[in-house]
Formats: structure tokens, C-alpha cells, sequence
């Protein structure tokens, strides 16, 4: 037997028994004739006291830090306990101990707070599993994933595996595509998502499935995101998007409660994608604090008086004005201000300039903008934004999209800057009546806002023959938002053929196209389609953010770098000619 217990077992209880245990060596010292060691393994550490008699057999075979060694002695009390570590009060004197196997010096320290850098841990990933954080990552995953599928079983959905050697599934990212030797110059694509198969399962007739499963997105890459990451895909017959809603708010509710022990008794908030754009200036809201956004004029159209007669460049020829008023912050100084003033002109954000207001406490205000707005004008445009005194009102001023979204990652800034986003918060939200398509003004085309499966507002309909009006129609869309990260989006699907088939041309698709790409969706339907719709919901950014964290890497056990690289077994590599030949493949670079 390897050993009797773990090393984070032991408690008081266990003293005077006779333990044999077995882990890697965290760390060794020595003091004078005696040696400690702490034992780690994936449940905690515990201290091993290596005495006098031992101490010489120690120093003819000396141990090393990772060594993966066995032991065994007794528990006793500590004399000097630490309250830190669950095992903290007892020790092992260790009567006889067998080194199973040697290592080298490892290439930064397996501790909780680590001197490796990113590169470094990557390409030693195991050993960087080793460490505490990761491994508690790793655990709350598997809770994550347990606990949904717990939920989901009780609600009588199926797992169903669906194929990953597929045809594209458009997903607006680009496909990764894997050679077909058997089918010399053909390609499979990697499922950007299991959309049309999980929609053929409805037609099929499997009215609650679901999969914890890969998807794969060849796109750019952020601390959200990763080019293979795992979905909680689920999709249902015979139900309106109330019914979805219903389904997987209770999830989030039975999976906060079951991992963290947060009960959520209230409704999610539900607010329109509008709104979500007007009030936050992006549809991913982080509404754990308030701080709107106040329009004083958007698209040209002006909706504060105070600007009425107001001789200032800046905001006459703006496109759009957004404001905030933070709170509390009117004393912000001179510098405080400059600093703020070059965090919106950095290249990620864009902007000019930064006009503020303050709303003094003696009642006061005091603006960038003395030269132009009389005291009287200023208190307009603070009573507009709802400032109290003592708050600092921030204002944009610019085109209206490229203002919009500076306002949305200003807001955000100033959140963060007050402690406002706390991380063991849960604010969760739906935003719904997403438009159902967006413009690419690269390349001057309509594209589906979420994909092509996703059907209208049935009122809605008739303006899919009409390209002028593509921009009013909202779909039967919904996304979840949990404190600013969309984890979740679906939609309620088009089900006849014929709908599917306007779809596709409203998207720019000749019949001859949408029948050689979508024709096996389109015959489907053909045979009796369910009413149908679906979500999926982005499983590492769930468990990121119940973790408290906002990058996904450390919740996945192998994740790539931010260039999509494996660097541990460096992947991607070329492949010899061999293989090229007979996947009948020239490489041209
Ligand atoms: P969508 O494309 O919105 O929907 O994806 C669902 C969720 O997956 C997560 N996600 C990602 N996570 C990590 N890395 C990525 N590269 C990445 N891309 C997306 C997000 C997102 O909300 N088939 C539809 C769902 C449906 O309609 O049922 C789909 O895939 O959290």
C-alpha cells in the first residue's frame, strides 16, 4: 500500500497512529540534527519531523525539493502549531521513508504566489498544476460541471456527443479545418459550436439536450478567450423564450448556490439590448453599480437644454456627449484629472479629450468648461445627469460609436477605481431583443448578430425583403451577463424552411450557396421540425468568474498562450512530407 492517508488528512484526532503517506516535497529544512519536510499533495501538506537517528540516513541520501518520496511514522501534536494549514496541528515523525523517484531542480517555485513568469509556467504546465490556486481551479471546474449536470439531468436533458470532424458551423469566427487524407483535397472544419447539430437533435425528436463539450474558434485572442474552449450547450423543443429563460435562470441559481453557497432568490434582471447600449453603451452591463450613462446627445439629436445656446466647438460638432456623474469624486485633483485625461486618449480607447464637471460640496461647480457654460448651465447639465454634490461628472464628446464605447470602458474604470466591481458579488442579467443583424462596414454586407438559425420577431418578418430596414429588426435573442461578461447567448430558431431560406438570402446566400452549405438544415426541416430554441453558455468564463478571476487560462489545465501556441508540447509544428503527401498538401511558405 502507497499510503494509508492523505497529506491533507491529519487532524488531532489522529495522534498516536501510525501513518504512512506519500506526496512530493514542497520543502526542507534543516535545523541542526533535526529536518523538516512538508509533504504536498493534491489535498493539502502536511509536516513530516525527521529526528536525530533519521537525520544521517537523510544525509546519505539526500532529498530534494519535488522529490516524490513515501513515509511513514506517527502523528503527533505540534508543539508549534500553525493555524494556516487544516493539518497544522499535528506532525509525523517519520520512522522510515523510500525516495520513489528524483527530480530536478524545478524552474520556479511551486508556491502559492510563484516567481515563474507566464511563458515559464506554460511550458511547464504540470508543474504549475502542482501549485495551490491552480489546483483549486481545477476543482471548482469540476464542481462547476458536476453541478450543472446534476441540474440539467434533474430537468431530464439528454448528453448527447455530436461530431467534431464537421462542415463549418457559422459562428462569425474563421474555422479551424483538418485535412481529409481519405477525401484527397477536401477538408473537415472543427465546430465553431454544435449549433445545427443540436437542432437536427431537435428534429430528431431529443427535446432536452445538452453537452459540456469543445468548441473551435480560430479568432483573436484575450484574457476571455481561448481558440478551443467548452460550452454548456443545451437546446429544447416546444418552448418560447420565456420558457428558456425560466430553464437556465435556474441553473445559474441551483449552480451559484451548489459552488459558492449564494442564493439568488430574486429574478434575473431583464433589459432590452437598447437599453443595455443607452444606459451602459455596451450590451454586456456590469450592474453591480450604478453609474449610467446620461445622453446629452446622441446621433445628433440633442437631449439636454443646458447645451441650448453653449458656444463650445468641441460639443457643437459632436456626433454624440455622454456623461457620467461619479460619485463622491468631485475632489479629484489637478493631477488625478490629467492622469484620467490620458488613460481616454491611449490608443485602446481613442478619445480626444475629457471635460468634467465638479459638483462641489458647498454647493459650487467647477468645469473645464468654465469659458463656455455660465454656473446656471453647469447645474443644468448636472441636474440632467442626476449628479448629487459632490460627485464628478465625466463627459465625451466625439462620433457616436467610437464615443459610446469609450464611455462604456470609462464607466467601467471608474467602477473598478472606487472598489465598485467587487469579485464576490454575482449581479447577473438578461439582455434580450437583440437585433437580429448587425453591418459589416468592412465589407459593406449584412451579417447575422448572432447566426443565421436565429429567427426574427415574428411581427418582424416582412422587412426581411427589405435591406433599408435590416437595421430595426430584433430577433428572439437573449445573452446572460454576470458583472460585465456575456457567459451565455441563444436563440429561439427558425423552424420552416422557408423562413430559413429568406434568412439565407437576407444574408447575401444564392440558393445554389445556402443549399450546398446549409442543405442538410434545410432537407431536415423538410420532415417535421419542432418549434425549437437553444443557449450556450461559455463553461471556463462561468468558472473564471465564480473563481473571482477575469482570465480563463488558469481554469483550463491546458490552455494556449495569447498566440494560440501550446508552448509545453509546442503546438502548432510543421509536419513532415510524408504525412503532407499523403494528405496531398504543398506548403507554400
Ligand atoms: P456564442 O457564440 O454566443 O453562442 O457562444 C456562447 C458562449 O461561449 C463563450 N465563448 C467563448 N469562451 C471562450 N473562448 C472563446 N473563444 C469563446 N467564444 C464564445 C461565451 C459565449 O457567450 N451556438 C450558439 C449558442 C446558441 O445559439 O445556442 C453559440 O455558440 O461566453
Amino acid at each position: 500500500m502507497y499510503r494509508t492517508h492523505t497529506c491533507g488528512e491529519l487532524r488531532m484526532q489522529h495522534t498516536g497512529e501510525t501513518v504512512t503517506l506519500a506526496g512530493w516535497v514542497q520543502t526542507l529544512r534543516k535545523f541542526g540534527s533535526i529536518t523538516f519536510i512538508d509533504l504536498r499533495d493534491r489535498y493539502g501538506i502536511t509536516q513530516l519531523l525527521f529526528n536525530e537517528s533519521l537525520n544521517s540516513k537523510l544525509d546519505e541520501t539526500p532529498i530534494g525539493r519535488e522529490y516524490v518520496i513515501q513515509v511513514k511514522g506517527k502523528v503527533l501534536e505540534r508543539s508549534n502549531k500553525n493555524p494556516k494549514l487544516p493539518t497544522g496541528d499535528i506532525e509525523i515523525e517519520v520512522t522510515e521513508f523510500a525516495i520513489m523517484n528524483i527530480a530536478v531542480t524545478p524552474p520556479f517555485t511551486i508556491e502559492e504566489d510563484t516567481d515563474g513568469g507566464e511563458d515559464l509556467r506554460m511550458k511547464y504546465r504540470y508543474l504549475d498544476l502542482r501549485r495551490p490556486v491552480l489546483r483549486r481551479n481545477l476543482e471548482l471546474r469540476y464542481k462547476v460541471n458536476r453541478s450543472v449536470r446534476n441540474y440539467l439531468d434533474g430537468q431530464g436533458f439528454w448528453d448527447i456527443e455530436t461530431p467534431y470532424l464537421i462542415k463549418s458551423t457559422p459562428e462569425g469566427a474563421r474555422d479551424f479545418v483538418v485535412p481529409s487524407r481519405m477525401n484527397g483535397g477536401q477538408f473537415y472544419a472543427l465546430p465553431q459550436s454544435p449549433q445545427t447539430f443540436k437542432q437536427l437533435l431537435m428534429v430528431s425528436g431529443y427535446d432536452r439536450y445538452y453537452q459540456i463539450v469543445k468548441c473551435f474558434r480560430d479568432e483573436d485572442l484575450r484574457a476571455d478567450r481561448q481558440p478551443e474552449f467548452t460550452q454548456i450547450d443545451c437546446e429544447m423543443s416546444f418552448v418560447e423564450q420565456e420558457d428558456i429563460l425560466q430553464t437556465f435562470e435556474g441553473l445559474f441559481k441551483h449552480v451559484f448556490n451548489d459552488v459558492k453557497g449564494v442564493k439568488i432568490e430574486e429574478a434575473f434582471p431583464r433589459i432590452t439590448w437598447d437599453d443595455a447600449m443607452w444606459n451602459y453603451g455596451n450590451d454586456k452591463p456590469d450592474i453591480r453599480f450604478e453609474m449610467k450613462i446620461h445622453n446629452a446627445k446622441a446621433k445628433h439629436t440633442v437631449y439636454n437644454t443646458a447645451l441650448d445656446g453653449v458656444e463650445f466647438k468641441v460639443f457643437n460638432e459632436a456626433e454624440t456627449i455622454l456623461a457620467i456623474a461619479v460619485p463622491n469624486a468631485s475632489e479629484y485633483t489637478r493631477k488625478q484629472l490629467d492622469e484620467l485625461t490620458e488613460w481616454i486618449k491611449r490608443p485602446q480607447i481613442g478619445m480626444t479629450g475629457l471635460v468634467y464637471i465638479k459638483c462641489n460640496t458647498d454647493g459650487s461647480y467647477k468645469s473645464s468648461v468654465d469659458k463656455f457654460f455660465t454656473e446656471e448651465k453647469l447645474k443644468e447639465f448636472a441636474a440632467h445627469c442626476n449628479a448629487a454634490t459632490g460627485d464628478l461628472i465625466l463627459i465625451l464628446a466625439g462620433a457616436e460609436t467610437r464615443t459610446r464605447k469609450a464611455m462604456s470602458e470609462l464607466r467601467l474604470e471608474m467602477g473598478q477605481r472606487l472598489g465598485l466591481r467587487n469579485p464576490d458579488v454575482y449581479k447577473p442579467l438578461w439582455v434580450i431583443d437583440f437585433p437580429l443583424f448587425e453591418y459589416d462596414e468592412e465589407s459593406n454586407t449584412w451579417a447575422a448578430r448572432h447566426h443565421p438559425f436565429t429567427s426574427p420577431k415574428p411581427e418582424q418578418i416582412e422587412l426581411m425583403a427589405m435591406p433599408e430596414r435590416f437595421g430595426e429588426i430584433k430577433a428572439n435573442a437573449y445573452d446572460i451577463v454576470l458583472n460585465g461578461t456575456e457567459i451565455g447567448g441563444g436563440s429561439i430558431r427558425i423552424f420552416q424552411r422557408d423562413l430559413q431560406e429568406k434568412m439565407f438570402a437576407a444574408l447575401g446566400l444564392s440558393p445554389d450557396e445556402a443549399q450546398e452549405k446549409f442543405g442538410f438544415l434545410l432537407g431536415a426541416f423538410e420532415y417535421g421540425a419542432p418549434p425549437h430554441g437553444g443557449i450556450a453558455f461559455g463553461f471556463d468564463r462561468l468558472c473564471a468568474l465564480l473563481g473571482g478571476q477575469e482570465t480563463i487560462r488558469d481554469f483550463i489545465a491546458f490552455p494556449k498562450n495569447n498566440s494560440g501556441r501550446d508552448v509545453m508540447i509546442d503546438a502548432p509544428s510543421a509536419i513532415d512530407d510524408k504525412q503532407l503527401n499523403e494528405l496531398n498538401l504543398k506548403v507554400t511558405l
